[in-house]
């Protein structure tokens, strides 16, 4: 059994992560300063003695530093994320994912205690490719556009991890999660499904940006979270760079339609420009499609669920929170 401390531990996929960790019988800390993590996401674990709750940032070093201290891995998931939030507050964003991700690493190796982060397939940038593997190349837009910031600052992250590995020996894994979606994931900061899925339940447009012709995979977070947890348990991940997603292509436009059909909703779909969606000059990419066959190679892991499952789901939990995003 280990004690783990996951950095954004009360967020989708951290709380997700915790309560796996938690079921198999090893304790948890969170670290989270709540910015878009919640609190409903962790109290279900309120009363377990193994579990336990710290707010406060990544950027205290102090804070960070005891706390990885006095645990036996670290898993490295906060981060600013969606691309409302990094519109929103680009220094903020880039002092979290760049500042924060250093602060965490410099500690896990002051202690010697292995680290996981999850960097993203934004990573890839405008690659279309058909399949794209880990080594493939980023294709990015100007540094005038803020939206790629996210990207460059998560390839910092990895640049970093992979160094403290190659110079210093610290045990470090970096996993390229593709989209993420299912229980506890709110639309407020621009995740696609549950947007689309509260509008749907509501009988509101749907707002669907640029011409709705993009397309994107998604991952159901049980999935997703038990693809991490198995990067985390081979020894042959160490070092490397792995994506985690699913390939199963959907188009947005697609994707309102399936929503729709499947909340009986009298919702219409409303094409919203990018640039009154976002900003002016706004880029979006056209597809993203996972190579995964790394990840199932080295640790035999597969995704179970697929996206009508993922969409049943969301709708379940939004119904049973009246979740509003
Ligand atoms: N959801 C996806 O589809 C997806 C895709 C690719 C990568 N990722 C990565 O997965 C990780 C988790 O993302 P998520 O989807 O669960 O989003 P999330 O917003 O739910 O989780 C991020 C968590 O980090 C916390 N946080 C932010 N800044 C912090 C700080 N300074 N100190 C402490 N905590 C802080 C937030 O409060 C939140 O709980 C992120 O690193 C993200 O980049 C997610």
């Amino acid at each position: 059994m280990q004690k783990y401390l996951i950095t954004g531990g009360a967020g989708f996929i951290g709380s997700h992560l915790a309560d796996n960790l938690l079921a198999s019988g090893n304790e948890v800390i969170v670290l989270d300063d709540l910015s878009t993590g919640r609190l409903e996401n962790i109290e279900q674990n309120s009363d377990n003695s193994k579990f336990k709750f710290v707010e406060g940032s990544i950027l205290d070093e102090e804070l960070v530093s005891r706390m990885i201290g006095e645990t036996d891995q670290v898993l490295h998931l906060a981060a600013a994320v969606g691309v409302f939030s990094i519109m929103k507050d680009p220094l903020g964003s880039l002092k979290t994912n760049i500042r924060g991700s250093e602060i965490v690493l410099e500690n896990a190796c002051k202690f010697m205690k292995p680290v996981l982060v999850t960097s993203t397939s934004e990573i890839y940038g405008k690659n279309t490719s058909d399949l794209l593997s880990e080594d493939d190349d980023r294709i990015l837009g100007s540094a005038t556009k803020t939206r790629w910031s996210y990207s460059e600052a998560k390839a910092i992250e990895e640049f970093l991890a992979y160094s403290y590995w190659k110079t210093a020996n610290l045990e470090t894994r970096i996993v390229r999660l593709f989209n993420t979606v299912g229980p506890r994931q709110v639309g407020s900061y621009g995740m696609v499904i549950p947007r689309f899925i509260s509008a749907a339940i509501a009988g509101e447009s749907i707002q669907v940006y640029g011409n709705g012709e993009q397309t994107r995979c998604f991952g159901h977070v049980s999935d997703i979270s038990q693809g991490i947890i198995s990067v985390l348990n081979s020894r042959q991940t160490i070092g490397e760079v792995l994506n985690l997603g699913v390939n199963f292509e959907i188009s947005i436009i697609d994707l309102a339609q399936l929503i729709i059909k499947k909340t009986n909703s009298t919702s219409k779909i409303e094409l919203v420009p990018y640039d009154q969606a976002y900003e002016e000059g706004f880029e979006d990419m056209q597809r993203r499609v996972p190579d995964t066959r790394k990840i199932e190679r080295i640790t035999g892991w597969k995704a179970k669920l697929n996206l009508e499952q993922i969409i049943d789901d969301v709708i379940s939990y939004q119904l049973s929170t009246q979740h509003k995003v």
